[in-house]
């Protein structure tokens, strides 16, 4: 892409495209969650203009929400690309991605009216480009607060006025481009307020996975592996070990659990060296290290 994307926007993909084929898969959810993010992206980039004006028009909002490390920004970056694949053969799709970090201190001043240009003008022009376009601002929070304080201490308050902007922003990127797609994702659950609620087409809740997706992480994390180092790929294909190294893991976002199974790589210089000697006792002596790590965090009730 060209050097000089606009203020904010750190990304512009023409979509679909290879490179991007993998975070969808990437993420274990109940299907019906990628089933209803599919179909209402679908339906927005596709219909969206022509159902504009009408009641039943879609807003053109999905939302994102969920503790750090359970698949928000994989989802998102994801969808992406699935929606891409399926309008492919009405015209591509622009992926454009949005850092709300770039537009700090409480959108007082200059960094309002950059937020404004940016939906106002250089979304407007960007989805004038190819038929289809998906907008994602990944940690959507940011966008409002101060520089320092965009932690976990952020205050509900700034994170519904970032919410604010951006839905004021999406009125007007609406009118001028109907069937635009703004994908947020947030780890702050108070960000989907009220007004959030009302306008989101759709909103998915991501949490931690449980019992049952808990081995599955593990089994795609050793595949991955396996792909590097083929003679893992037994321990890739061993459900007991996946069932009894995800009852240890329970509690653990999906990050966590990922990490946990590369980490055994890790524990020993020998499988660090030669990763292709890891095997099942490896995965277990991580798992154990990780669970103990957790519930040193987690006191227990
Ligand atoms: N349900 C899941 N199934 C498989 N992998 C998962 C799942 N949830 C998270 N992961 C993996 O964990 C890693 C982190 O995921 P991701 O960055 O999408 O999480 P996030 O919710 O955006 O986190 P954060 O709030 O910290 O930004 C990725 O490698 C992703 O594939
Ligand atoms: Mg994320």
């Amino acid at each position: 892409m060209s050097a000089a994307l606009p203020h904010g926007v750190t990304g512009v993909h023409a979509l679909a495209s290879g490179h991007h084929d993998g975070p969808w898969d990437a993420v274990i959810v109940d299907p019906t969650v990628k089933d209803r993010l599919l179909a209402t992206a679908v339906l927005v980039l596709r219909h969206g203009r022509c159902l504009a004006g009408s009641a039943v028009a879609p807003h053109g909002l999905i939302v994102l929400a969920g503790p750090p490390g359970t698949g928000k920004s994989t989802l998102a970056q994801g969808l992406a690309q699935a929606a891409a694949r399926a309008l492919a053969p009405h015209g591509a799709t622009t992926l454009v991605e949005v850092d709300p970090h770039a537009f700090p201190s409480e959108m007082l001043g200059e960094s309002r009216r950059a937020v404004s240009r940016l939906f106002r003008e250089d979304l407007p022009e960007l989805a004038a480009r190819r038929p289809h376009t998906l907008v994602l601002i990944d940690e959507v929070e940011a966008l409002a607060v101060r520089r320092q304080a965009a932690s976990f201490d952020t205050n509900p308050v700034d994170v519904h006025r970032a919410t604010d902007a951006v839905l004021s922003g999406l009125d007007a990127l609406r009118a001028q481009r109907p069937g635009t797609l703004l994908v947020v994702t947030t780890n702050f659950a108070e960000a989907v307020g009220d007004a959030f609620l009302s306008r989101a087409d759709l909103v998915v809740r991501t949490t931690l996975p449980d019992e049952s997706v808990i081995p599955l992480i593990v089994a795609d994390s050793l595949r991955e592996l396996a792909a590097q180092w083929p003679e893992l790929r037994d321990l890739a294909e061993d459900t007991a070990v996946h069932q009894q190294v995800g009852r240890m893991l329970v509690g653990m976002d999906g990050r966590k659990i990922r990490k946990t199974v590369h980490g055994a790589l890790a524990l020993r210089l020998e499988t660090a060296r030669e990763p292709a000697l890891l095997r099942a006792e490896g995965l277990v002596a991580a798992a154990r290290e990780a669970a103990a790590k957790l519930s040193e965090k987690v006191p227990r009730s």
